[in-house]
């Protein structure tokens, strides 16, 4: 059995209940981040003092660091109505249309994975951002013609995990692009400290470090472990987080103590032992470990990446010195054939 995405960013299925819970609403329960949070509670605060909606803003950033949560603030902070919506789900313009023509003056409109939108949803899009007018087509035929509708001022929200795939007119009409890092692992310890609260569960300082420091930088991933902790906590032990219990019940789920669970150990060796170290093409190595190709680079590659387990080159994925060592293999000397024991490679 394998515990499918333990450690991916992206969110399980019946954990929305569960994060809605532990989702920040207010800018002061929203952890970490400080300069995005700082830029942004500007923003907010002079659009207020104008009495005006906030500027159009992008969120983007991979999986489970807190766009939705921030979309969510904004509207909070400004004392609006929230309605969200994405990408894949306004298929026609008259989903759209649909959409805007409900808005009232003021409101927040999410549209989550932004870069999903499809073409021609997009261009309606741009003249409600801009001037907050709506073209549409009435009548079909010869008999067709355009009629334009005033829109309330509202305030678009877009979130996006693949901002290269947002289209540059797009991201043009946003007032501010945000980009989410990873975080650090005392902002991490916070805000699985704050859930713990949330949540009726003690934990020592100790133990939100540990579970801070395997959770791969994203808030969703800390939530997720603290919540696996507790449950061996409560049956193992008296329900206290600590360091040990932590450390043992994370040793239970296979998280190791760099965050790396099965299947990113799984990717790692298959470029390993498979395809001598690499390069080896981002399909062929999905192949290789039963993943979709999205999945390994969505959810599993970033993070080798940033922590250097994992290089990308344009002939392919290479596993970096770093990786050998932490799988306490040998890393070959520089210079040596890279083809060397390639047995799989197409
Ligand atoms: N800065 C933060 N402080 C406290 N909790 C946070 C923070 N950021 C995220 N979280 C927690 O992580 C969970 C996931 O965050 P959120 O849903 O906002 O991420 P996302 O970036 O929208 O992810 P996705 O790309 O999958 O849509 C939230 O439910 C919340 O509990
Ligand atoms: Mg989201």
């Amino acid at each position: 059995m394998r515990d499918e995405g333990l450690l991916t960013g992206a969110p399980m299925p019946e954990e929305d209940v569960i994060e809605a819970g532990l989702r920040p609403r207010r800018m002061d329960d929203f952890i970490g981040q400080a300069s995005l949070k700082e830029r942004l509670s500007i923003l907010i605060e002079a659009a207020r003092g104008r009495g005006e909606p906030v500027d159009h803003v992008l969120f983007s950033g991979p999986p489970g660091l807190g766009k939705t949560s921030l979309a969510g603030i904004v509207a909070n902070e400004m004392g609006s109505a929230f309605r969200a919506t994405s990408g894949p789900a306004l298929e026609r313009p008259g989903d759209l249309a649909a959409v805007l023509t409900n808005l009232d003056a003021g409101d927040v409109l999410f549209i989550d994975e932004v870069h999903r939108l499809p073409r021609q949803v997009e261009e309606v899009l741009y003249p409600a951002m801009e001037d907050f007018e709506l073209d549409i087509i009435v009548g079909k035929g010869p008999a067709a013609r355009s009629i334009r509708l005033e829109l309330p001022h509202f305030t678009l929200v877009g979130a996006t995990t693949r901002v290269g795939r947002v289209a540059p007119p797009l991201r043009d009409r946003f007032g501010y692009v945000a980009r989410l890092d990873y975080y650090l692992a005392e902002d991490l310890a916070r805000i699985a400290t704050r859930s713990a609260a949330i949540l009726d569960v003690a934990i020592t300082t100790e133990g939100a470090g540990v579970i801070a420091r395997r959770s791969r930088g994203t808030p969703r991933i800390a939530n997720r472990l603290l919540r696996r902790v507790r449950d061996f906590a409560t049956v193992r032990s008296d329900g206290t987080i600590d360091a040990d219990t932590a450390d043992a019940a994370l040793e239970v789920f296979e998280v190791d103590h760099r965050g790396l669970d099965k299947v990113d150990r799984f990717i790692l060796e298959a470029i390993i032992h498979k395809f001598g170290g690499g390069p080896v093409g981002l399909s062929t190595l999905a192949i290789a470990v039963g993943e979709e190709p999205e999945t390994v680079e969505d959810a599993y590659e970033p993070f080798l990446l940033v922590e250097g387990f994992l290089q990308r080159t344009p002939r392919g994925r290479v596993a970096t010195p770093h990786a050998y060592a932490h799988l306490g293999l040998e890393a070959p000397e520089p210079g040596a054939d890279p083809a060397q024991g390639r047995l799989y490679d197409a």
